[in-house]
Parts: structure tokens; sequence; C-alpha cells
């Protein structure tokens, strides 16, 4: 019988200076602010409990972790595991590869930054297929058009594609978004690379060495039907949560509500959901008792 290669760990990146973010980041990680109801962090961690991933690594600097355990605790609530492990010093994203390897226990898994904002129409979609069924490297690209901030894939006159970290000018749109699915050998290449000027691990090096090597896929979001953002200053925070707020009331669902989640992929038991929810006044909690508590005792 064929092996499955169905990725079931993720790893959510969400440490980082934080300076953006300042004076909130004196007291906590820039990605535990809200956008809307909800936690930043919970928007990335929806994308994997959708789609398959139940055993997640949160990965911050080590004076945040302690709010993070707060916040997710063991998971229990919700289905799924979590850990935890702190990165000393904002290194690189790649990083994220190096503390996860003995998470990824010589598996494929996923990565998401923590500050990654993606819903829609087709993206769970997409994210099943890939996840379902993967050993490869995976990039995630959308068309942007604020280039000059984002990697951006290029392709030259032979066809070949490069991914360019923020370039002041270009003809491509296609942008690299902060979500991919990586194998072993993209760990023992993050191992070997090198600081770059701005004295960080890159991973558009780490993804332009995998390309060269045809061991990475890149899948085309369609931006007609889902979101993308990084929710990278507090400008843009609170122009995100504007437009998920518009999103939620216009298809009167929520997104990334963890505990709905949880209770319709079945992570949990109906039991586990309304004690969980028992006695909770926010509107998080609010949605969910309104939607769900003619449900309680139907089977
Ligand atoms: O958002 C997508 C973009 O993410 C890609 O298009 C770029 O190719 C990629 O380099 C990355 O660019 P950013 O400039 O957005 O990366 P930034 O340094 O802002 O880090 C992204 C998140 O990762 C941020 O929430 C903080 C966290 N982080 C960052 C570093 C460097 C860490 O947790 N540890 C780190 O060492």
């Amino acid at each position: 019988m064929m092996k499955s290669h169905k990725i079931t760990r993720g790893i959510i990146l969400a440490g980082g200076k934080g300076t953006r973010f300042d004076p909130f980041t004196r007291y906590t990680s820039k990605h535990l602010l809200p956008i809307n109801d909800k936690p930043i962090v919970y928007y990335p961690i929806s994308n994997f409990i959708k789609n398959g991933i139940n055993k997640i690594l949160i990965i911050s600097d080590k004076k945040n972790i302690r709010d993070y355990r707060r916040l997710l605790g063991s998971g229990k609530d919700i289905g799924v595991s979590f850990t935890y492990k702190s990165q000393n010093k904002p290194r690189g994203l790649p990083e994220a590869l190096i503390l996860g390897e003995k998470f990824s226990k010589n598996e494929p898994f996923a990565l998401n930054l923590g500050d990654h904002i993606l819903f829609g129409k087709d993206i769970d979609i997409v994210l099943k297929k890939i996840f379902n069924n993967n050993k490869l490297n995976t990039i995630f690209t959308i068309k942007h058009t604020k280039t000059r901030e984002y990697g951006v894939l290029e392709k030259d006159y032979k066809g070949q594609y490069k991914i360019v970290e923020k370039p002041k000018k270009t003809n491509f749109r296609d942008i690299v978004v902060g979500i991919y699915t990586y194998n072993k050998d993209a760990i023992k290449i993050a191992k070997k690379l090198k600081p770059s000027k701005r004295k960080e691990l890159e991973i558009t090096e780490l993804n332009n060495i995998l390309i060269n090597q045809k061991k990475i896929k890149i899948v085309r979001l369609n931006n007609k039907k889902n979101f993308w953002f990084d929710a990278g200053d507090a400008d843009k925070v609170s122009k995100i949560s504007s437009i998920i707020k518009n999103y939620e009331k216009k298809n009167k669902i929520q997104i990334a509500n963890l505990n709905e989640i949880a209770l319709l992929k079945k992570l949990i038991s109906k039991k586990t959901f309304f004690k969980t929810i028992k006695n909770k006044k926010s509107s998080y909690f609010d949605y969910l008792r309104k939607k769900y508590e003619n449900n309680k005792n139907k089977n």
C-alpha cells in the first residue's frame, strides 16, 4: 500500500521584534493583538485546523511564550495539540524550520506566519488538497499591487522562476504569501543559510534554492475568491478589522472562530464545546451561543 503523505503538523511563527506595534509590544506579542474580536494568531491557526493540521508548534520570543500558553494552553478545549518553543533572537523566518526540526519528526509540515490573514471562498479547498497528500515543499502566491513590500515571483526569458524580496521595481504581480509547506530537504538547506545584510536568514533564499533544485511546488491563489493580508502594522490591523467585520456581517459567519471550527470538524464533543462557551459574555462567545444553543440537545 502507498504511504499517505498527509500533513498533520504545522508551525506558527509568531516572534519578531514587534517594533511597528510599540507601545503594545512592550508588554506582549503583536500576534496577540486583536483583529475584531479575536487575537491575530487565531487567523493563521484557523488555516491549519480547518484543513487537517492538529499538531501545532507555536514559536515566539522567550518573554511572550507565557502569553501564548495562557491563551491557547494545551489545545484540549479545541481538540488540537499546542506545543511551544522560544526563538532567542529574530534571526529570520528559516529559523522556524531549524527550531521545528524535532517537532516535524522527519515528516513534511506546514509553516504559517503569525500575522498572516488568509480566508475566502476557495482557500480551504486549496489548502486541504495540498495538506492531504504532499511530500514536496510548497509556496503560495497571490496577485497584489504592493510588490515593494513582499517577495515577488519573477520569471525570466527562459521560463525560470526566481523570487525577488521586496523589489523596488518589477513587472510581476505574484507575491509570495506567508504560508508554506516544507520537508526535511528544506530543513537541511535552512541550516546552511548565512545571514543576509540585515543579519537574518532569508526565506526567499531558501525558496530560491528549492526552486533551482526543482523541489518546490508553486500554487497560485485566486485573488478574486480569497482575501490575503499581513497584519504588519497598526494601520493595517485596523483596515483588516473593518474588512473582516463587513465580510462576517454580509456572510453571517465568523472567520477563525476556533471553537466553532473544532465543533464543526468534530475535533471535540458537543459536551466540551458547550462547557467551554458556558457563561462567557464576549461577542466571540455570544456568536457561538446564538448560533448553536438550539443544537445543544440534538444529535
Ligand atoms: O507576508 C509575506 C512575506 O513575509 C513574504 O512575501 C516575504 O517573502 C517574506 O520575507 C516575509 O516578509 P516580511 O517582511 O513580512 O517578514 P517579517 O520580517 O515581517 O516577518 C514575518 C513574521 O514573522 C512577523 O510576524 C514576525 C515573525 N518573525 C520574523 C522574524 C524575522 C519571527 O517570528 N521571527 C523572526 O526571526
